[in-house]
């Protein structure tokens, strides 16, 4: 890949964008962020993202990221969003708002499509797994380097419920968990999803992944697990990396 694009990354607090350099992965212009609109519709988060493209000020095709299932455009979830996004052709709305040619995917598969490429899953082979953890679980599945898209791995069960209300980085400040205690649901969680896909390696994404000594090594699942490498900014990137070609 070669060339300039511009990722953003729409998240529950704020919505980040910046052109991104994809022949080296990197940002090639400044990096803004707009407070996310609450609530966080459809029609005014593509204000938010319109007006964000106007403060950066660079043409260009843009890739998007939502927090939800995204098919051929089409928001199908919206587990951590307005309910209002479930039907919604993101791809379409957000095209018309901004004048660009636009395409929209899910947040933790554009985090791992940018981590596979040049971050923590450089040259591995074998089936990789990515994890955002953030105030939901997002996850990205990689086989040889191939995106398997939209895997809501957040949403298994655990502990009565979805594992991303015990396991997300949201969990540990709601209930002000410490760090052995957070490590503890952590190593269930990856206990959990090791044991239905048997991933070669792990990556932990998301805020968290600066964190990783207070919890990795309290960890004991029977696989590698790293922290990704391009932390906060994994999501523009990958973003950037899937837009659209015009
Ligand atoms: C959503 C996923 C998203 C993840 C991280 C989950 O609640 O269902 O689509 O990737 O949160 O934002």
């Amino acid at each position: 890949m070669t060339g300039t694009a511009i990722g953003i990354d729409i998240g529950g607090s704020g919505i980040k964008g910046a052109p991104v350099d994809l022949a080296t992965g990197t940002l090639a212009g400044e990096r803004k962020r707009l407070v996310t609109p609450s609530p966080a519709t459809p029609k005014a988060v593509a204000a938010t993202v319109a007006q964000l493209l106007e403060e950066l000020n660079v043409e260009g095709a843009v890739g998007i990221t939502l927090p939800a299932v995204v098919m051929h455009g089409v928001a199908r979830t919206a587990a951590n969003i307005d309910k209002d996004w479930i039907g919604t052709d993101a791809g379409e709305l957000l095209a018309k708002a901004t004048g660009r040619a636009v395409s929209v995917v899910n947040d933790a598969d554009a985090a791992g499509i940018a981590e596979v490429k040049f971050g923590a899953g450089k040259d591995r082979s074998g089936v990789v797994l990515m994890l955002t953890l953030g105030t939901g679980i997002g996850s990205a599945l990689f086989v040889n380097g191939e995106l398997v898209p939209n895997t809501e791995l957040g949403h298994l069960h655990l502990h009565h419920g979805d594992a991303e209300e015990y396991a997300a980085d949201s969990a540990r400040e709601r209930e002000d968990l410490s760090w052995e205690q957070y490590a503890h649901r952590l190593d269930q969680y990856l206990k959990l999803v090791h044991g239905l896909f048997w991933p070669d390696l792990i990556i932990i994404g998301g805020g968290i992944s600066k964190k990783s000594e207070k919890y990795l090594p309290l960890i004991d699942v029977d696989v590698e697990v790293v922290p990704a490498k391009l932390l906060n900014e994994a999501g523009i990137i990958g973003a950037a990396m899937q837009a659209p070609v015009v």
